[in-house]
């Protein structure tokens, strides 16, 4: 869906996702919801916000997984994604803190590997993800999936793209300050999805997004996997589908 601008995006997602918490509130369910972090799904959470405040949405029965984390990474650094969730959206809203899950960037190294198939199997014990919302990278990457990641990648620890790391320089004063590393979700992760809304603004996200959603299934735009999906939603504003 092509919005003529990104509020009007984030302000349709926003009400897809608070229909699908309400539809399962009705039946007394829990909703398991897959978060983003960048500059993308900031308008969205805004508007979450907006709901619960002024419309009564209630975030009790919603049980959350971010996407991504970089490592080595503080909860109390500024950039880190622990810190962007609270800022943009848990820290406004009545979510128990004992359902909100990021992937952990102050692991040891050693401990990094059973730490991510625990994330894994943790997602699979709430039910699996109802909903994943996405934002895209100029690398294609979706999470931290960079090129190369295979379709049945895990949640594991991976190397950022040089490109990912200059496009992160403004959050960390210096590219040298960037960390080389994050934990994420994999491809595979995020295709078990029930449903996927990938959302990209602006004409920097033009080309990429051309890639994405007409180019070559291929791991050298992990995003392009999503072509695979059946029920993955793209909503754009007029200037990242410049290209389409
Ligand atoms: C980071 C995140 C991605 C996000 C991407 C795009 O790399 N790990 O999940 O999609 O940035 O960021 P932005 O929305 O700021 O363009």
């Amino acid at each position: 869906t092509i919005f003529d601008n990104a509020q009007e995006g984030a302000v349709t997602l926003a009400y897809e996702i608070a229909e699908l918490i309400r539809s399962k509130q009705r039946k007394g369910e829990m909703v398991v919801l897959g978060l983003a972090t960048g500059s993308s799904p900031i308008s969205v959470y805004r508007e979450l916000v907006r709901l619960h405040r002024e419309e009564g949405l209630s975030f009790r029965n919603v049980i959350t997984f971010n996407l991504d984390e970089y490592y080595p990474m503080q909860p109390d650094e500024l950039q880190s994604y622990v810190y962007f969730m609270h800022e943009h959206l848990f820290d406004h809203i009545d979510i128990l803190p004992q359902n909100i899950h990021i992937p952990d960037g102050t692991l040891p190294i050693d401990k990094v590997k059973d730490y991510c198939q625990a994330y894994e199997k943790q997602i699979e014990e709430c039910g699996g993800l109802d909903l994943q919302l996405l934002g895209i990278g100029r690398t294609g990457h979706i999470g931290f999936n960079e090129p190369g990641s295979a379709i049945t990648s895990t949640t594991r620890l991976v190397k950022l793209d040089p490109l990912t790391i200059t496009d992160a320089a403004k959050d960390f004063i210096k590219e040298e300050y960037v960390p080389l590393r994050a934990l994420t979700m994999g491809v595979g992760t995020i295709m078990k999805a029930r449903k996927i809304m990938l959302m990209a603004w602006g004409e920097g996200k033009a080309k990429i997004l051309h890639k994405t959603v007409e180019g070559r299934v291929s791991d050298e735009v992990p995003a392009s996997f999503l072509q695979l999906h059946p029920r993955v939603a793209v909503v754009v504003d007029q200037w990242a589908a410049a290209e389409l």
